[in-house]
C-alpha cells in the first residue's frame, strides 16, 4: 500500500532518472493537474525545469493572476507567461466544431512549448498534468467501433509532429490522488480544493463560435454563478460547477422593453473521478437567486436554465 509520501519520493527518482541533465518545459493550464506535476518535478530537477503558462484568454476571471503568483510569489519557481489570446482567439475564429477547437488548442499549445523552448535553447521533454482518466477517455477504444469521446489537448490533441517527449508523472493518479499529493507538497488547501478546469477553458463552454465578447460574457455569469455556490458553502461538496454560454437567443421583457439576448446553462455536478457524475441538486432558491443575478448583472444574457443530464449518457464539458 503505497502512502503520497512514498509516491513522492518514487516518482522524484524517477524523474531525475529519465530527464538526466536534460531540460524540462512544464506547461501550466491553471488547475491543479498540471500545478502539481511542475511542483514535483521542480523538486527532482530544480532549474533545469522551466514552467511556461499560457495564458489564452480562454481563462476564467482572475485564474492567469492567482496562476502566476503562486508559483512566482509562493514557490518563487521562475514562470514565463506568454500572453497568447490574440493568437488563440484568432485562430478559433469561425470554428465552430468541437473537436476542430481541441485539436487546434491542442497544437498551438505545443508551438508555444517549442517557441519557448527555443528560448532557453531547447528543451527534450514536455511536462504534462495528464491524469488516469484522461488518458482512458482520449484513447481509441478497441474491440468495438472506434471511438474518440474526446481529444484532451494533454493527450489525444498533440500533434504528431512534436519533437520533445512527454513526461506525465501523474498519468497512473485519479483526482483525489492528485489532490493528496498536492497537500503533500504543500500546495495551498484553496488551491489544491479548485474544482477541475479543462485545458481548452471557455471555449468548450461557448457552442458555437468562440469570440471575445462572448468569452467576457461567460466569464462574468460563470464568476456570479461561483460567488453564490461559495456563499451557500456549496463549493467542496460540488465536483465541478461552471456556466455554458448557449448560441441561442431568446426574447424576454426587461422595464418597458423588450430583450432579445443569450441562454445561459448552469452545471454543477458530483463525482468521484470524472469518469461518471451526477447532477448537483441545488434547491429552489438557490437556483432562482443565481439566475436573477446573472441576468440583472450581465448585459448579454437574458435567460439562465439548469443542466439535469448525468454522466453518462451526458458528458461534464458540453463539448
Ligand atoms: P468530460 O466532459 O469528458 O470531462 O465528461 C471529464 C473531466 O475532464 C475535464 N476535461 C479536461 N481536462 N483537458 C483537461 O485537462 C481537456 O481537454 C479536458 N476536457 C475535459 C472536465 O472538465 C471534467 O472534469
Amino acid at each position: 500500500d503505497w502512502t503520497m509520501a512514498e509516491f513522492r519520493e518514487a516518482k522524484i527518482a524517477e524523474i531525475k532518472e529519465q530527464v538526466g541533465s536534460g531540460r524540462v518545459i512544464c506547461g501550466l493550464s491553471g488547475g491543479v493537474d498540471s500545478a502539481v506535476a511542475a511542483v514535483l518535478i521542480h523538486e527532482a530537477i530544480g532549474d533545469q525545469l522551466t514552467c511556461v503558462f499560457v495564458d489564452h484568454g480562454l481563462m476564467r476571471a482572475n485564474e492567469a493572476e492567482q496562476v502566476v503568483s503562486l508559483f512566482r510569489n509562493h514557490y518563487n519557481i521562475p514562470l514565463v507567461h506568454a500572453d497568447a489570446e490574440a493568437l488563440f482567439l484568432g485562430g478559433l475564429a469561425g470554428v465552430t466544431d468541437p473537436e476542430a477547437k481541441r485539436k487546434f488548442i491542442g497544437k498551438t499549445f505545443i508551438d508555444i512549448f517549442e517557441e519557448e523552448a527555443g528560448k532557453i535553447g531547447g528543451a527534450e521533454f514536455l511536462a504534462q498534468g495528464t491524469l488516469y482518466p484522461d488518458v482512458i477517455e482520449s484513447v481509441s477504444f478497441t474491440g468495438g467501433p472506434s471511438v474518440t469521446i474526446k481529444s484532451h489537448h494533454n493527450v489525444g490533441g498533440l500533434p504528431e509532429r512534436m519533437n520533445m517527449k512527454l513526461i506525465e508523472p501523474l498519468r497512473e493518479l485519479f483526482k483525489d490522488e492528485v489532490r493528496a499529493l498536492g497537500r503533500e507538497l504543500g500546495l495551498p488547501k484553496a488551491f489544491v480544493g479548485r474544482h477541475p478546469f479543462p485545458g481548452p477553458g471557455l471555449a468548450i463552454r461557448i457552442p458555437g463560435e468562440v469570440t471575445k465578447e462572448r468569452c467576457d460574457i461567460l466569464r462574468k455569469a460563470d464568476s456570479i454563478y461561483l460567488e453564490e455556490i461559495r456563499n451557500a458553502g456549496l463549493y467542496d461538496a460540488i465536483w465541478q460547477a461552471f456556466a455554458v454560454l448557449l448560441p441561442v437567443k431568446t426574447v424576454g421583457v426587461m422595464g418597458d422593453g423588450r430583450t432579445y439576448d443569450n441562454v445561459c446553462a448552469l452545471r454543477a455536478v458530483t463525482s468521484t473521478d470524472g469518469m461518471t457524475a451526477d447532477i448537483y441538486p441545488f434547491d429552489a432558491a438557490f437556483l432562482s437567486r443565481t439566475a436573477t443575478r446573472i441576468i440583472n448583472e450581465v448585459r448579454g444574457i437574458n435567460r439562465v436554465v439548469y443542466d439535469y443530464t448525468s454522466k453518462p449518457p451526458g458528458t461534464i464539458e458540453w463539448e
